[in-house]
């Protein structure tokens, strides 16, 4: 099939390569033309496992191109994606300037007699569906088209396999004409398609990713009951987890949830029920728990340090989470930033987050940035690892301790083994374990 994907992001570059590898003909636009220009140079302006060959293999097969022109991707295809960013506004409202922008130049390109199902790929909030519709419908009453809410649960690190193989494939749809061109889109995923209505759809992305950071607040709060108790957060999460009702996956404690994606959208989740009239309080307290792990976690760090001014700190890890390079909303950066503001020495070191870190200008201006682990370790008072890289654990940790300071270890996120780390003769501290 022929499809045009409009925002060349992280949704719709990966998006826009899978569908071509599944064999599809895909266009992908994007209205920053330096963009543009780096991949048809073959350039990835992310990081993502697999996705700079998955691009490469489908811009060779002619199956993938780039273009700047709205019109020329709305042309040559039957299914029009959006997949530009929805930013959170200062409310936390959901700012859809970029969705409405690109309704109405669908509007201004679309032909007469020319079928279009457009379908909304971005996050937005409930009912977005039917503002989308009805303003291409305002700029062109003749257009021949039916919108489709198509939400994506593709996770940053694993982005390519969650879209090659997803658990499923949501379509919100009012149209059997559109359902069935959707159908056909996806059916080489081989994967359950859930057909709903639109509302249903939009709504379905809002309160997954919220359940999610609910499930995450959860464990977290439980941590702290773990940590006053002397309970093991890491055996308590393992027995919720086998029972498969519950399931084990994103029940893991540590600095809290961070990203593009979780912090606004339960910020988001909760303005559309207040503007709906119904208050979703539970989402308050499960941002409320997010934000005082870091401050336990700090507390901790106090507790043993006792004063942070002028204290060599290393930490490793800056990304909101491994494999990626994405260091949007990272609860790594605050903790790095929060403790060079109370003054102390801080040497940091991740293995793809330095460049994003240095070039958004996240990090307060007296972080050091670390050639290498050790390097981060080099003479520290304490070493904090805030990001579950694979590299950290792999660490020689007798060479980590020989050229540390003082050999206090904090495990933000529980990656280490308590008792091979004392055994080494760290004293180590990890999120709601003994
Ligand atoms: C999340 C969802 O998992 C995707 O399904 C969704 O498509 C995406 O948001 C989106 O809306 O675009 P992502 O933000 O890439 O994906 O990353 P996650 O793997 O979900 O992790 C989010 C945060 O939760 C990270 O900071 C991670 O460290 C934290 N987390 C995750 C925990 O603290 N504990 C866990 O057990 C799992």
């Amino acid at each position: 099939m022929e499809i045009c994907i409009i925002g060349s992001g992280y949704v719709g570059l990966v998006s826009g390569a899978c569908f071509a590898e599944v064999g599809h003909s895909v266009v992908c636009v994007d209205n920053d033309q330096r963009k543009i220009d780096m991949l048809l140079r073959g350039e990835i302006p992310i990081y993502e496992p697999g996705l700079e060959e998955l691009v490469q293999r489908n811009v060779a097969a002619k199956r993938l191109r780039f273009t700047n022109s709205i019109e020329d991707g709305v042309d040559h295809s039957e299914i029009v994606f959006i997949a530009v960013p929805t930013p959170p506004q200062s409310d936390g409202s959901v700012d859809l300037t970029y969705i409405e922008r690109v309704a109405r130049e669908i509007a201004g390109v679309l032909k007469p007699g020319q079928y279009r199902v457009v379908v909304d790929k971005s996050t937005v909030p409930v009912k977005t569906g039917e503002k989308v519709d009805a303003t291409i419908r305002r700029y062109n009453p003749s257009a021949e088209f039916d919108v489709v809410s198509n939400p994506e649960f593709l996770r940053e690190g694993c982005a390519v396999p969650d879209l090659m193989r997803p658990d499923r494939i949501v379509v919100g749809s009012a149209s059997n004409r559109a359902t069935d061109l959707m159908k056909r889109l996806y059916e080489p995923f081989q994967s359950p398609i859930l057909v709903t209505d639109v509302n249903s759809a939009e709504l379905i992305k809002h309160a997954a990713n919220s359940f999610l950071s609910l499930k995450i607040s959860y464990i977290n709060a439980v941590s702290a009951i773990c940590e006053a108790s002397g309970a093991d957060i890491e055996m308590v999460a393992d027995g919720i987890g086998m029972d498969r009702r519950i399931g084990r996956n994103f029940l893991n404690a540590g600095l809290g949830y961070g990203g593009s994606c979780f912090p606004k959208d339960v910020k988001a989740f909760i303005a559309i029920a207040e503007e709906l009239g119904v208050p979703f309080h539970l989402l308050k307290e499960v941002e409320r728990i997010n934000a005082s792990q870091l401050d336990r976690f700090l507390k901790k760090v106090r507790d043993a340090l006792w004063v942070l001014r002028d204290k060599k700190i290393g930490v490793w890890g800056l990304t909101f989470k491994p494999d990626t390079d994405d260091v949007r909303n990272s609860v790594a950066i605050e903790l790095v930033n929060k403790l060079a503001g109370e003054g102390a020495q801080v040497a940091v070191y991740d293995p793809k987050g330095m460049v994003k870190a240095v070039e958004y200008k996240l990090l307060h201006p007296s972080v050091r940035l670390a050639e290498s682990p050790l390097d981060a370790a080099l003479g520290a008072e304490a070493l904090l690892l805030a990001t579950e890289w694979k590299e950290f654990a792999r660490q020689d940790f007798a060479g980590v301790k020989a050229n540390m300071h003082t050999p206090l270890l904090f495990d933000g996120r529980n990656l280490l083994n308590p008792k091979i780390m004392r055994e080494i003769g760290f004293d180590y501290h990890a999120v709601g374990r003994p």
